[in-house]
C-alpha cells in the first residue's frame, strides 16, 4: 500500500510517500520560518496562503523524486486537526480533491497521533503498549497508548505547553521566533547552576503540567538583571535560558517516570517539536534506563512538523478500513481520547 501524506496543520508544509512494504520512500518539507518571522510568530492568514502557493509544487516534487505516478497510489493522507482552520483547510481540501480525482481513498488523520507515531519509521520502532510524551507547541501530554487509537491521558499541562513556554521565554531573552530551538541553542553556553527555576507541580503526586508559573518566574529574573536596554548581560541571558531549560527538562522528566511506573509498561515514545531538545533526550535516556524503560524517538527532522508521520498513520488507518467522506471537516480543536480504535 503506497501513501501520500500532506500536513500543513500550521507553519510547515510537509509531504512524503510511505509504502507499507518498502518503508518511507521520500519526504518533502517547506518551512515557512523566514515568512513569519518578523511577526515574532506565526500569522494564521498568512500561513494558510503559502500553503496554497507551496503544497502542490511539492506534492509534483515528491512523488518525481520517488518515482510515484497516481496509480502508484492507495489513498491519501492528510491532517485534518488540530491545528490552526485555514491552514488545516488548505491540506485537507487539495488532500481530498487529489483522492477525488485519482479515484483513490483519503484519511483524515489527527497530528498528535501522526506525532506519536513517528518513531515507529525508525530502523528499530517501539512496540504496543508504551508510554508517549507529546510536547509541541500547542500540546503537553502524557499518554498511555495500547495501541493505534487507543488511547488514555494519564496528564497533560493545565496551560501553557512545553514549546509555548521555550516560545514565551525565548521572546523575553529577545531571541527570534521560533524561540524554542534557539533558547536550547543559547542554553548550551549557560551556567545552569547560577539560576535554579522551580519544577511546577512536581511537589505533588500526579501527572499533571503547568508552565505559566515558571514563565512569570523568567519574566522576573529577567527585569531583575535588565540593564539599559532592557536585557541582561549575554552571559546572564545564556544562564538563565540553561535554568530555565533545566527546569522545563526536570519536570518533565519526573512526570515521565512517574507515568512510567505508574503504568507498569516499560517503553516511553517521546514525539513533537520539544522532543528535538538535546538535553530532554539525554536526561531521558539516563533517567528512565534507571527504571528499566526504553525511550524511543523521531529521527531528529521527524521531530518537528513533517508529511513523513501523516503519511505512516495514514497507512495504518487505511489499512484499518477508514476513509474520508467527501463533505471535508478540519477540527482546530480535536481531543486524541476521541479517535477510533483500530
Ligand atoms: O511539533 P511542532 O513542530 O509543532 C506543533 O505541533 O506545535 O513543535 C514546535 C514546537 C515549538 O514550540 C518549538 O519552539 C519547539 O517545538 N521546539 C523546541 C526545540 N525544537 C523545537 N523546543 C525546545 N528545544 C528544541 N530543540
Ligand atoms: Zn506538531
Amino acid at each position: 500500500m503506497r501513501i501520500l501524506g500532506i500536513e500543513t496543520s500550521c507553519d510547515e508544509t510537509g509531504v512524503a510517500i510511505y509504502d507499507s512494504e518498502k518503508g518511507l520512500l521520500g519526504h518533502a518539507l517547506f518551512s515557512q520560518v523566514g515568512l513569519h518571522a518578523d511577526y515574532g510568530g506565526v500569522v494564521p492568514e498568512l500561513a494558510s496562503r503559502d500553503h496554497v502557493r507551496k503544497l502542490l509544487p511539492l506534492v509534483r516534487r515528491i512523488m518525481g523524486e520517488t518515482g510515484t505516478g497516481p496509480d502508484d497510489l492507495d489513498g491519501v493522507a492528510y491532517t485534518a486537526g488540530p491545528g490552526l482552520i485555514g491552514a488545516l483547510m488548505v491540506g485537507a481540501c487539495a488532500g481530498r480533491a487529489l483522492a477525488y480525482g485519482w479515484g483513490i481513498p483519503a484519511v483524515a488523520i489527527h497530528h498528535m497521533e501522526g506525532h506519536l507515531l513517528a518513531p515507529m519509521l525508525e530502523e528499530n520502532p517501539p512496540a504496543f503498549p508504551f508510554v508517549a510524551l507529546l510536547v509541541s507547541g500547542g500540546h503537553t501530554q502524557l499518554v498511555e497508548v495500547r495501541g493505534l487509537g487507543d488511547y488514555q491521558l494519564m496528564g497533560e499541562s493545565l496551560d501553557d505547553a512545553a514549546g509555548e513556554a521555550f516560545d514565551k521565554a525565548a521572546k523575553m531573552l529577545d531571541l527570534d521566533y521560533p524561540g524554542g530551538p534557539r533558547l536550547a541553542a543559547l542554553a548550551e553556553k549557560g551556567d545552569p547552576a547560577r539560576f535554579t527555576f522551580p519544577r511546577p507541580m512536581t511537589d505533588r503526586p500526579g501527572l499533571d503540567f503547568s508552565f505559566s508559573g515558571l514563565k512569570t518566574y523568567t519574566l522576573t529574573t529577567v527585569r531583575a538583571h535588565a540593564q539599559e536596554d532592557g536585557l541582561p548581560d549575554e552571559q546572564t541571558c545564556a544562564d538563565i535560558a540553561a535554568a530555565f531549560q533545566d527546569a522545563v527538562v526536570d519536570t518533565l522528566v519526573i512526570k515521565c517516570r512517574r507515568a512510567i511506573k505508574a503504568s507498569g509498561h516499560k517503553t516511553l515514545v517521546v514525539a513533537g517539536g520539544v522532543s528535538a531538545n538535546r538535553v530532554l533526550r539525554a536526561r531521558l535516556e539516563e533517567k528512565l534506563r534507571q527504571e528499566g524503560a526504553g525511550v524511543y524517538y523521531p529521527r531528529h527532522e521527524f521531530c518537528t512538523d513533517n508529511g513523513a508521520m501523516i503519511a505512516y498513520a495514514g497507512s495504518l488507518r487505511l489499512k484499518a478500513g477508514e476513509r474520508a467522506d467527501l463533505d471535508i471537516e478540519v477540527r482546530p480543536r480535536w481531543p486524541m481520547t476521541q479517535l477510533n480504535k483500530s
